[in-house]
C-alpha cells in the first residue's frame, strides 16, 4: 500500500524517482507525485490517477531540475484520490516535504492540535498533520527533529522527508510498513521494496522498526529515534534483474504464470536430498516434530486458499490436526493456543499488516512461529522464529499466481517431513510422494500450452454477470482461489462454494446459462460432485469441469471439460489451479482490463 522512492546524489533525481516509482505500482496506483530540491526550493509534482499522468506532467522527470528528491505512488486511505491528498505534502512555507506509507492512527489528535496553533489542512490525509508536526518542531536539525514528530506519532509509517534548507540530505524512517535504502558510487537510495532500485544498486539496508536513516550524496547514516547512530549491515541482493520486467510478456501475470515451472523446481530442488525431504530453516529435530500437537495456519487472500489446501494435505499425511485461519480474524478472535501449537503464517510479501499482527499475537504468547514468505528480509521474515521461504522471485502483478503455487510447494514439503518423522508415511508412499513432486514442474509446462483453448473457452464468459466454482476437500481450496483470481481481475462476480453446500441456498442464482466450473481431482469424490454438477445442470448452468486424465465419467454430467495430468490427489491442486489461472487471465484481456494492476487493490497490504 503506497510506494515510496528517494534519491540524493549526483545524477537528474526525478527520472530516477520516476522510474522507481513505475517498479512500485503494484503498492497502489491512484496518484502519484514527487518533490524535487531544484537548487533554489523544493519543487512539487502530483496528480490523482498513474504515473503516467506525473511522467507527462514532468516530461519524464527532465522539467524538474535537482539531484535530491522523493517521490510517491498511493493507495488511498484518508481521503480520495485526488490531486490534494496525493503525496509529498508540505508545510506551509513549503520548505519541507513527505512522503508516507502506512496509517497515522492518532492523526485527528494531532491535527485538532496543529489546528488550535493555527496551522491549515489543504488536504484530508493523515500524512499531512506530519508536514506541519515538523514545521512546529523545527529549529534547524532536522535529525532532532524527525526523531521528535516520530515520538509523537502513533501507527505506522515508512517516510522520506525532506527539508529546503538542508538540500544536501534526505531522511528515511520506519515504522512497521517496509523500507529499504540503498546505495552505489552515484548516490543514496530510499524505497518500499527491492525492484525499485535493483536497476541501479544490488547493496541494501533492510531499514528496522523504530530507526532513522540520514542519507547524503555519498553516505548514510543511521540512528535510533532518540538519535543514537547505530551500525547496519549492508545485503547483497542477488536477483536476476531482468526477473522484474515483463520480458515480452504482454502482461505481468501472464509471465510470472509461465514461471510457475521454474518457481516449483526452486522451491523443491534445495529441500530435496537425494530420497529425503531435509528442510534445513525448520532447526527442529524428529523428536520436535513428533511434539507438535496442533498447526494453525494463519494468512491472508490467496495465501489463505494456499493454508486452506495445507489443511488438507498435512491432515492427511502427517495425522496432525490444522486449524486455519484469516489472519484479520485470529489477530481479534483471541484463538485458543494450546501447550504443543505451532503456528504457520503464510505471505508473499511477507508485510500484509494482519497477517503480521497474527505473528505478533502468536509469538507473545510465546508460541513457535513457522513464516512461510516470499520476500527475503520483509517484516514476517525478520520476526518469525523461523522462515522457509519460497523462491517466486519478484511477484509484480497484483493477482498472485507463482507465489501461491510456491507457498503450496512448501506446504507439500512440510507435511511430508512432518508425516515421516512422525510414522504416519511408509517409504513407498514416500518415495512415489516424491516422484510426484518433481514431475510437477513439467505437467505444468503441459497445461500452460493449453493456453489456446482456454482462451477461446473464456472468451464465450466475457460479458457474464456470475461464475461459480465448486469443489469438494482440496478442490474446494482450489474453487476458492480460481474464483479469487477471475472476480479480481475481470470484475465479474463469482462465489466459490463447497460443492455439497450449494444447495443451501445459493443455487437460487443459477440460471439458464450461468457458468459453473466444478474442480474434481479427489478420486474418492468424483461421484459426489458429479451429483452437484448435475443439480445445477438441471437448473440450466453450463458446467465446465476440470478433473484429472482418465475421469471419463465426468463427461456425462459435464459440458465442457479440461483434464489435468495424473499426480497424487495431495498435489492436484499445483495443477489444477493453472487452467484456473488462464481462464481468469483471458476473460480480464478479453474485457480489456487493467489486468496487472486491477481497479481498488494493491499488492502489499500494509494497512489492517
Ligand atoms: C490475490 C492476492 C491477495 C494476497 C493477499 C495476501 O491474488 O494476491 O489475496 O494473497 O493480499 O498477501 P501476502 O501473501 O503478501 O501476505
Amino acid at each position: 500500500m503506497c510506494g515510496i522512492v528517494g534519491y540524493i546524489g549526483t545524477k537528474q533525481a526525478a527520472p530516477i524517482i520516476l522510474d522507481g516509482l513505475s517498479r512500485l505500482e503494484y503498492r497502489g496506483y491512484d496518484s502519484a507525485g514527487m518533490a524535487v530540491f531544484d537548487g533554489k526550493k523544493i519543487d512539487i509534482q502530483k496528480s490523482a490517477g498513474r504515473l503516467k499522468i506525473l511522467e507527462n506532467l514532468t516530461r519524464g522527470g527532465e522539467s524538474m531540475p535537482g539531484v535530491c528528491g522523493i517521490g510517491h505512488t498511493r493507495w488511498a486511505t484518508h481521503g480520495a484520490p485526488s490531486d490534494a491528498n496525493a503525496h509529498p505534502h508540505f508545510n506551509k512555507a513549503e520548505t519541507i516535504a513527505v512522503v508516507h506509507n502506512g496509517i497515522i492512527e492518532n492523526y485527528l489528535q494531532l491535527r485538532k492540535k496543529l489546528t488550535g496553533k493555527g496551522y491549515q489542512f489543504v488536504s484530508e490525509t493523515d500524512t499531512e498533520v506530519l508536514a506541519h508536526l515538523l514545521d512546529y518542531y523545527y529549529r534547524g536539525n532536522p535529525l532532532e527533529t524527525v526523531t521528535k514528530v516520530l515520538h509523537r506519532v502513533e501507527g505506522s509509517y515508512a517516510l522520506g522527508i525532506m527539508f529546503a534548507d538542508c538540500p544536501d540530505q534526505i531522511f528515511a524512517a520506519r515504522k512497521d510498513s517496509p523500507l529499504i535504502v540503498g546505495e552505489n558510487e552515484d548516490g543514496c537510495f530510499i524505497a518500499s521494496d527491492v525492484p525499485a532500485i535493483l536497476k541501479y544498486t544490488r547493496k541494501v539496508y533492510y531499514v528496522d522498526n523504530h530507526e532513522v536513516v540520514r542519507l547524503r550524496a555519498d553516505h548514510m547514516h543511521f540512528y535510533t529515534v532518540d538519535e543514537e547512530e547505530i551500525e547496519k549491515e549492508a545485503v547483497t541482493i542477488d536477483w536476476d534483474a531482468n526477473a522484474a520486467e515483463k520480458a515480452g510478456y504482454e502482461h505481468f501475470m501472464l509471465k510470472e504464470m509461465y514461471e510457475q515451472p521454474k518457481t516449483i523446481s526452486d522451491t523443491l530442488t534445495p529441500r530435496v536430498k537425494g530420497k529425503d525431504v531435509v528442510i534445513e530453516e525448520l532447526n527442529m529435530t524428529d523428536d520436535e516434530l513428533r511434539e507438535i500437537k496442533k498447526l494453525h495456519i494463519v494468512a491472508c487472500g490467496s495465501a489463505y486458499h494456499a493454508g486452506m489446501t495445507g489443511k488438507y494435505v498435512l491432515e492427511g499425511l502427517a495425522r496432525i490436526p490444522v486449524e486455519v485461519d484469516l489472519a484479520s480474524e485470529f489477530r481479534y478472535r483471541d484463538p485458543i493456543l494450546e501447550e504443543g501449537a505451532m503456528v504457520i503464517v503464510i505471505s508473499q510479501s511477507g508485510e500484509t499488516a494482519d497477517t503480521l499482527a497474527a505473528l505478533r499475537e502468536a509469538k507473545s504468547r510465546g508460541f513457535r512461529v513457522l513464516g512461510i514468505v516470499n520476500v527475503v528480509g520483509s517484516s514476517i521474515a525478520r520476526e518469525a522464529d523461523n522462515v522457509m521461504y519460497t523462491w517466486a522471485g519478484p511477484e509484480i502483478a497484483v493477482a498472485t499466481t507463482k507465489a501461491y503455487s510456491a507457498q503450496l510447494i512448501a506446504l507439500y514439503l512440510l507435511a511430508m517431513k512432518l508425516g515421516k518423522a512422525r510414522g504416519k508415511i511408509s517409504d513407498k508412499l514416500f518415495a512415489s510422494l516424491l516422484t510426484d513432486l518433481r514431475r510437477l514442474p513439467d505437467q505444468i509446462e503441459l497445461l500452460l500450452n493449453n493456453k489456446l483453448r482456454i482462451q477461446k473457452f473464456a472468451n464465450r464468459y466475457i460479458g457474464a454477470k456470475d461464475i461459480f466454482f465448486i469443489g469438494r476437500g482440496i478442490d474446494y481450496a482450489i474453487s476458492l482461489e480460481g474464483s479469487l483470481k477471475l472476480k479480481e481481475i475481470s470484475y465479474i462476480h463469482s462465489e466459490a462454494y463447497a460443492a455439497g453446500e450449494l444447495k443451501h441456498g445459493t443455487i437460487s442464482l443459477i440460471e439458464e446459462g450461468t457458468l459453473v466450473a466444478a474442480v474434481s481431482t479427489q478420486p474418492d469424490l468424483y461421484a459426489k460432485t458429479i451429483s452437484n454438477m448435475v443439480e445445477v445442470k438441471a437448473r440450466g448452468a453450463f458446467v465446465l469441469a476440470v478433473t484429472c486424465e482418465g475421469n471419463k465419467e465426468i463427461e456425462k454430467a459435464a459440458d465442457y471439460v479440461i483434464y489435468i495430468p495424473e499426480t497424487n490427489p495431495y498435489f492436484a491442486n499445483s495443477l489444477a489451479i493453472i487452467p484456473l489461472q488462464l481462464f481468469g487471465y483471458y476473460v480480464a484481456v478479453g474485457k480489456g482490463c487493467d489486468v496487472d494492476k486491477p481497479r481498488n487493490l494493491a499488492k502489499s497490504v500494509t494497512v489492517e
